[in-house]
C-alpha cells in the first residue's frame, strides 16, 4: 500500500515532523483509521478478527426483500437513499466490521454503451453484447464517472449513516469479470466467447481490457473521493482462466486498475476457482488476497507470502449446517489463520440467497469470540 496522498497542513497545528509518514487526520477519519478492517488491511495488530461478508445485503434478508418488493434491481441500486438504507441495515443487523456499498459490478457497463437489464428471476442480460473487434469499436470512452453518481451519492449517504468505526467498502468488478459480462451478455459457463475473442485477436481484447481498466479506475476512485474507506475488486469468474492466460490477458490489465488505485487506499483482490492463480493475482496486485473455500487458508497464505493479507474463506454453504457445524468451521479457518496479522474473516463467495439470517449472525458472533485476544 502506498503512502497517503493526505497532505499535512500546518494550518491545522499537525506535526510536521510526520509529513509524508503519518497522514494528518480528523477525528472522523482517525476512528475508521483504527477500526480492526482497516487495521487488517493494514497487516497491523487487531483486538479481534474483523469479519464482513459477501452480499450481506441480498436476498436472504427480510429487510432486503421488503424493498425489493416495491422496487426493481437497477432502480434501487440508482436511488441513493434506498440502496444506502440496505447497506446499513445490512451491516447494523449482522453487527459486521465493515459496510459494502449496495450496488453491482455491472453497473459500468451502461457508461461504456451497453444495455443492461436484470429480468425477474433470470440473472443480468445485456442485450447488445461484443462479440467481436467491430463491438470493440462501438464501446465508448468513459470520459468520467459522472453517469454513476448515484452510487457516489449512496456512499456519501451511508458514510453519514453508518457507525463511525465501521469503514465503507466500495467495489468493482476487475477488469477479466466484467469483460466476460460484455462478451457472454449474461452469465456463463465455458466462457467461450470471452475466450475465443481473446485467443483469436489480441489487439481488440487488449483494447476492450484497457478501455475497462481506465473507466474501473475512475469509477473506483470517485467512490473513495465519495467516502469509501477501501475497495475491493471482484474477479468472480478469472478461476475460468488457466496461469499462462492469466499472465498474458488478464494481469497487466488488473495491475493498471489497482497500480492507479488512490494512494493510501487498501484494494482487496478476490476471486473464486483461483487456486492455481494465486501467486499471480498477488503479483496483480492487492493488499489482501481473497479465497475461496476450495484452498486450505493456511497453506494459500504460505504461498502468498507475509507481504500481503487475505480474506476468508468458509463455504458459503456451511451457513446452512446449523450453529455447531459453523462454529466448528469458524475456528477451523481462525487455527490456520493463526492469529497472523491481516486475515479479514469473510466466507469465500457471497451469501447465497437462501441463507438463514441466524446462521449469519451466529457467525459473526463466533468470530469475534473466539478470536478475541486480550494480548494483542
Ligand atoms: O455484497 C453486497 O452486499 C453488496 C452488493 C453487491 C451486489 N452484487 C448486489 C446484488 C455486490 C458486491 C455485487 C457484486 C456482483 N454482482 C458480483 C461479484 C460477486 C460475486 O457474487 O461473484 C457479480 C458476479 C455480480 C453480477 C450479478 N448481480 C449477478 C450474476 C446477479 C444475479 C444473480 C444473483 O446472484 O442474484 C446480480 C444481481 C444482484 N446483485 C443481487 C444483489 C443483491 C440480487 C438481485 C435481486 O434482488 O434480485
Amino acid at each position: 500500500m502506498a503512502e497517503s496522498s493526505l497532505i499535512n497542513d500546518p494550518a491545522d497545528g499537525s506535526d510536521l515532523s510526520l509529513a509524508g509518514k503519518t497522514p494528518a487526520l480528523t477525528e472522523a477519519e482517525r476512528r475508521l483509521h483504527d477500526s480492526p478492517f482497516m487495521r487488517a488491511c493494514r497487516r497491523e495488530t487487531v483486538p479481534f478478527t474483523p469479519i464482513w461478508l459477501m452480499r450481506q445485503a441480498g436476498r436472504y434478508m427480510p429487510e432486503y426483500r421488503k424493498v425489493r418488493a416495491s422496487t426493481d434491481f437497477l432502480e434501487l441500486c440508482k436511488t441513493p437513499a434506498l440502496a444506502a438504507e440496505v447497506t446499513t441495515t445490512a451491516a447494523e443487523r449482522l453487527g459486521v466490521d465493515a459496510a459494502i456499498i449496495f450496488a453491482d459490478i455491472l453497473l459500468i457497463v451502461e457508461p461504456l454503451g451497453l444495455d443492461l437489464e436484470f429480468a425477474k428471476g433470470e440473472g443480468p442480460t445485456i442485450h447488445n453484447s461484443v462479440r467481436d473487434r467491430a463491438g470493440v469499436e462501438r464501446l465508448r470512452e468513459m470520459d468520467d464517472a459522472d453517469a454513476l453518481g448515484y452510487v457516489f451519492e449512496a456512499i456519501r449517504l451511508t458514510r453519514r449513516a453508518l457507525p463511525g468505526d465501521v469503514p465503507l467498502i466500495g467495489f468493482s468488478g476487475a477488469p477479466f469479470t466484467v469483460a466476460s459480462y460484455m462478451i457472454e451478455g449474461g452469465g456463463s459457463r465455458n466462457f467461450v466467447h470471452t475466450k475465443t475473442l481473446m485467443y483469436t485477436d489480441k489487439g481488440a481484447w487488449d483494447a476492450m481490457m484497457s478501455l475497462i481498466s481506465r473507466a474501473l479506475v475512475k469509477y473506483l476512485n470517485a467512490q473513495v473521493a465519495a467516502g469509501a474507506q477501501a475497495v475491493q475488486l471482484f474477479d468472480s469468474w478469472v478461476g475460468c482462466l488457466g496461469p499462462n492466460d492469466y499472465r498474458n490477458y488478464v494481469l497487466p490489465h488488473t495491475q493498471s486498475v489497482i497500480q492507479n488505485i488512490t494512494p493510501g487506499v487498501p484494494v482487496l483482490h478476490f476471486g473464486t476457482g483461483t487456486n492455481s492463480l494465486l501467486e499471480l493475482m498477488r503479483d496483480a496486485g492487492g493488499d489482501v488476497i481473497g479465497l475461496d473455500w476450495r484452498v486450505r487458508l493456511d497453506e494459500a497464505w504460505d504461498r502468498l507470502g507475509s507481504e500481503v493479507g487475505v480474506m476468508g474463506n468458509l463455504d458459503p454453504v456451511a451457513l446452512f449446517a446449523g450453529k455447531d457445524h459453523i462454529r466448528s468451521e469458524a475456528k477451523k479457518i481462525l487455527l490456520q489463520a493463526a492469529g497472523r496479522s491481516g486475515h479479514i474473516f469473510n466466507l469465500g463467495h457471497g451469501i447465497l440467497p437462501e441463507t438463514p439470517v441466524e446462521n449469519v449472525i451466529a457467525l459473526v458472533e463466533a468470530i469475534h469470540e473466539t478470536s478475541m485476544r486480550e494480548d494483542r
